[in-house]
């Protein structure tokens, strides 16, 4: 989604914006653009449609601006996904004024922005230029500057008329003094360093000049100078704020010799697995769970989990639910939280709302979090970016510790959310002695070995890019798979739609019988996962079934199952494991068989067409 990048000090601002904008190109975007104070004159560069496809369009934009106001000391700049008019030069950010006097970034969506673009057209006779809701939000600021009022005033003004989400930064010509930032339910972080001052939609834009940050929250403003930095409530008064501090490395959001972001981080899976695992388990192998304050007490009070998340989270949270059914004996309900918010859903104070997210900024997690909090739920997150707003909104945070996730498709950031949904069911189940510390010293044992086997299985990743070979001009490709394998599916499944475009569907096994397998036939592709031992042979059944239709069957089974071979065409084995830690295991090879897949399609496997790696509105 769109990403904001504002720079107000000694440096040169073109430089330091473009660079930070490129480090937000991995949230996904369609143009881009920027406004700079050149000796006071507000100027603007856009980009959107360009020849060269392959080539970055922050590079591309960088190229076009040139030497261009290398004295520049203040700019803002943005990359958009489009939401409100198609990608264009013209709808491109920074939006300026019709006076030509303010530019302003947006990352959300002004929702009533038709009925404000009337306003400005009856009562100021302004015209808007472009189709999108940003423009609206420079019109007034201009309107209210003209009419008296100085930029912070104008800008408490103009938010005080506008309904949605919107995360802003905005500069006047003629006032190199300061950037004003405003936000509401859209991420924006804000840092102070003796470079100047920063604004960022997050903190890979900044982590070059800092590691403290700070997290603006709804309704508050930044002012932005080259030498301070303050942050207002809407009444002007100053908020006092600490700020977090951030362990993530430079290097860790780079590709570090890898072709792809995605790749580099399927490969970090062994390392960051080993780290979110380590860092819960005291020297005697108990678990110890930071950030979780959950007592038997509190586990007696919920009747009910509601795990919500969307995407690949969502996914994660599908094998949750078996863990804690299974080992907590508490009932849950998954849910994406799109549906979640506006279905009204039976939640009470006796309810435990989990939100799994690994940015913590995906819009319809965090409202669905505020409509299970305002119903009374206690809500436990479990995140991966730090200080993130999902993260500051629960009562209990369990960090993922996968370091920061750059491919829009997300690999490391669902198995680490896995390992921490296996923490946290195997807590539960023991606080409520509804298993034994004998049988989860055994699951942590299974844990504990997980990073090596992730190892042995990238070991052999040039096995699945030769299976990617063979299949990548496939159109339609299946996944299927029994218990906790059909929640794996789901996940498999969708890595490859994300990335290669194929058309992918994933189903229970069980069912397909009921209406799909009427398409197979000798051009589908069905990925088969039989990694649970009491459910193999009916996955096995359900093999033969395709197979006899014609389809070409790719079975996923531990080592011990040699006799999948005789009813497929070809197997990819997981070392051996205890069934419930199978997922951190099977999905490993469906991460590699997307990523091949999209590589031997030549797509662009780390920015795919149309998605946005944070989504943060509706
Ligand atoms: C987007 C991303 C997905 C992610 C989903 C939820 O669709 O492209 O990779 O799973 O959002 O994001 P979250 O940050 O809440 O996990």
């Amino acid at each position: 989604m769109c990403g904001i990048v504002g720079y107000i000090g000694k440096d040169n601002a073109k430089k330091v914006v473009i660079d930070g904008l490129a480090k937000l190109e991995y949230r996904g975007y369609d143009s881009a653009g920027i406004a700079l104070l050149d000796r006071g004159n507000l100027e603007i560069e856009k980009i959107a449609e360009t020849e060269d496809k392959k080539k970055s369009k922050i590079l591309q934009l960088d190229e076009m601006v040139g030497d261009k106001y290398k004295d520049a000391k203040v700019a803002i700049g943005h990359t958009r996904w489009a939401t409100h008019g198609a990608p264009s030069v013209l709808n491109a950010h920074p939006h300026i004024s019709n006076d030509g006097k303010v530019a302003v970034v947006h990352n959300g969506i002004v929702e009533n922005y038709a009925e404000l673009r009337e306003k400005l057209l009856e009562k100021y006779n302004i015209h808007c230029k472009s189709e999108t809701d940003t423009e609206v939000i420079a019109q007034l600021l201009s309107v209210f500057c003209a009419g008296g009022m100085n930029p912070a005033e104008a800008m408490l003004e103009a938010t005080s008329m506008m309904k949605g989400a919107y995360a802003i930064a905005a500069i006047y010509e003629g006032d190199e003094t300061e950037i004003v930032g405003y936000r509401k339910d859209a991420p924006m972080i804000v840092c102070h360093t003796d470079e100047g001052s920063f604004i960022a939609s997050d903190m890979t834009a900044v982590l070059k000049y800092t590691k403290d940050v700070y997290f603006l929250e709804d309704d508050e403003m930044v002012i932005c100078r080259a030498d301070s930095m303050d942050i207002f409530d809407r009444n002007m008064n100053k908020v006092q704020k600490k700020a977090f501090h951030v362990d993530w490395s430079i290097e860790a959001a780079e590709k570090g010799g890898y072709d792809h972001f995605m790749l580099k981080e399927i490969h970090d899976q062994p390392t960051v697995l080993g780290d979110t695992l380590s860092r819960r388990l005291t020297s005697d192998g108990s678990i110890k769970l930071d950030g979780i304050k959950l007592s038997l007490e509190d586990l007696n009070n919920i009747d009910k989990i509601y795990i919500v998340a969307c995407g690949t989270a969502y996914h994660a949270g599908l094998i949750g639910k078996h863990l804690i059914e299974k080992w907590a004996k508490i009932p849950v309900e998954v849910d994406v939280a799109s549906e979640f918010r506006y279905r009204d859903p039976l939640v009470d104070d006796r309810t435990l709302f989990v939100a799994v997210t690994q940015s913590g900024e995906t819009l319809d997690t965090l409202m669905a979090l505020r409509e299970a909090k305002s119903k009374g739920a206690r809500v436990l997150s479990i995140v991966n970016v730090v200080g993130s707003s999902i993260a500051r909104e629960s009562d209990d945070v369990f960090y993922t510790w996968a370091g920061p996730e750059i491919a829009v498709a997300s690999t490391k950031g669902y198995t680490t959310q896995l390992m921490c949904l296996y923490l946290i069911a195997l807590h539960m189940g023991l606080l409520k002695g509804t298993i034994t510390d004998e049988y989860a010293k055994g699951i942590i044992g299974e844990l504990k070995a997980v990073p090596e086997k992730v190892e042995r299985l990238l070991e052999k990743e040039r096995d699945i890019a030769e299976l990617a070979k063979e299949i990548y001009k496939k159109e339609l490709i299946f996944y299927i798979g029994r218990g906790l394998d059909a929640s794996v599916a789901l996940e498999g499944s969708l890595k490859l739609k994300e990335i290669s475009y194929i058309n992918s569907f994933a189903i229970a096994a069980g069912e397909l019988k009921h209406g799909t397998i009427a398409l197979m036939d000798k051009d589908t592709i069905v990925f088969a996962l039989a990694t649970q031992d009491e459910l193999a042979e009916k996955t096995l059944s359900n093999i033969v079934e395709v197979a006899a239709r014609g389809a070409y069957v790719v079975a996923i089974t531990k080592e011990k199952n040699e006799f999948f071979k005789k009813e497929s065409d070809r197997v990819l084995f997981i070392p051996e494991c205890f069934d419930e830690v199978s997922p951190l295991l099977s999905i490993i090879q469906l991460q590699l068989i997307a990523y091949f897949v999209a590589k031997e399609k030549g797509e662009n496997i780390d920015m795919p067409r149309n998605l946005a790696k944070s989504v943060t509105v509706e």
